[in-house]
């Protein structure tokens, strides 16, 4: 007793003096200029424009109708700046990016819980479509990242009717974009037309009473999501609203309670890149979702998002330049999760 409070005036001099010391350069380290951040962006668009490794996805038959050579990178702030560089206003369908944002909405509607309890939060380590991780996982769905957990998410909105379902659906999804958006109908009905595949996803989990309404509605819904248009801008926005604790920061409408930021952040750094999400992490260190469109988008909490877009993919179904522009923005900027990952 005696002791510590002989201590405690040199002690709290000393915790002081580290603040002070500490303080500044800790907070200097989040925050960037406009220039760093727009010279992050045209760097890493130099670096990969010319890149032509990988192929538009084509089971979807009309995706491998839209340029290849289409190439966009975007930095969004919490507070709305956007840096930029390429073809930032092509627009293209969003495909699985979109999940994380409609499994937001079932936290927001429901909890966290429902996500848990209802879907399940374990990556699968397979194929973003696999029916093999259905079968073999006793939860069914697994994530909401992946197809049958993403097509299950759809299923759990609480809805009297399919139209009330997409509305909701895509007014969610309008509310994180901060903007209007529309289906590209050429992809839906290229997408549902083809959809044999997660048509027996969803016959599967309603089999295993993991689907919560009609599986051909779901399906359908859940197409419709995948088809919203959007351009890189609007993704960047959207990633932008998950890095400013929920707010969209163009419109200022809480999209998510900032408590569920973290657990749906959780969500997508153990599986937004499926069976490549280890092997993301391990390299660029950030939150982040990916869609056969060509789009990603990666979060820095309490920052930025990065957003980028070109429709070559590799094998597991990720856009090789959009990758490899996030992870240099990421290296280059220093803002991996887990500590700063050198650039490429
Ligand atoms: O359900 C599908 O197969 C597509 N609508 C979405 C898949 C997807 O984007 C996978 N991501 N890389």
């Amino acid at each position: 007793m005696n002791r510590s409070s002989k201590h405690t005036p040199f002690v709290s001099a000393l915790l002081a003096l580290t603040i002070l010391l500490v303080w500044p350069l800790h907070a200097f380290s989040e925050m960037f200029s406009d220039e760093d951040l727009q010279n992050a962006v045209d760097k890493a668009y130099e670096a990969f424009k010319d890149v032509k490794e990988g192929a538009n996805a084509d089971y979807i038959p009309i995706l491998a109708t839209v340029p290849s050579e289409l190439f966009g990178v975007v930095i969004a702030t919490k507070d709305g700046k956007i840096f930029s560089a390429g073809d930032i206003d092509y627009r293209f369908s969003i495909q699985s990016v979109s999940k994380p944002f409609t499994a937001a909405l079932i936290m927001a509607q429901q909890g966290p819980e429902a996500i848990r309890e209802k879907i399940g939060v374990e990556p699968t380590g397979m194929p973003f479509n696999s029916k093999i991780a259905l079968e073999m996982y006793e939860q069914r769905s697994v994530n909401p990242m992946v197809n049958a957990g993403a097509i299950a998410a759809v299923s759990l909105v609480q809805a009297d009717s399919e139209e009330q379902r997409w509305n909701l659906v895509n007014e969610n999804i309008e509310g994180f974009a901060g903007e209007k958006l529309s289906v590209l109908e050429e992809v839906y009905n290229s997408e549902y037309e083809t959809a044999w595949s997660n048509r027996a996803i969803a016959n599967l989990l309603y089999n295993y009473e993991r689907l919560y309404a009609d599986p051909e509605e779901s399906l359908r819904v859940y197409t419709r999501q995948c088809s919203i248009g959007v351009n890189t801008k609007n993704l960047g926005i959207m990633g932008a609203t998950l890095a400013n604790a929920g707010v969209n920061p163009i419109t200022g409408k809480r999209m998510l309670p900032a408590e569920h930021v973290p657990e749906l952040l959780a969500i997508m750094a153990s599986a937004g890149f499926y069976d490549e999400s280890g092997e993301w992490m391990f390299n660029a260190g950030l939150p982040s979702k990916t869609g056969v469109g060509g789009g990603i988008v990666s979060v820095v909490p309490g920052q930025f998002a990065i957003a980028a877009f070109s429709p070559r993919l590799n094998g597991p179904g990720n856009s090789i330049r959009a990758m490899r522009a996030i992870r240099q923005i990421a290296g280059e900027l220093g803002v991996g999760l887990y500590g700063p990952n050198p650039a490429n």
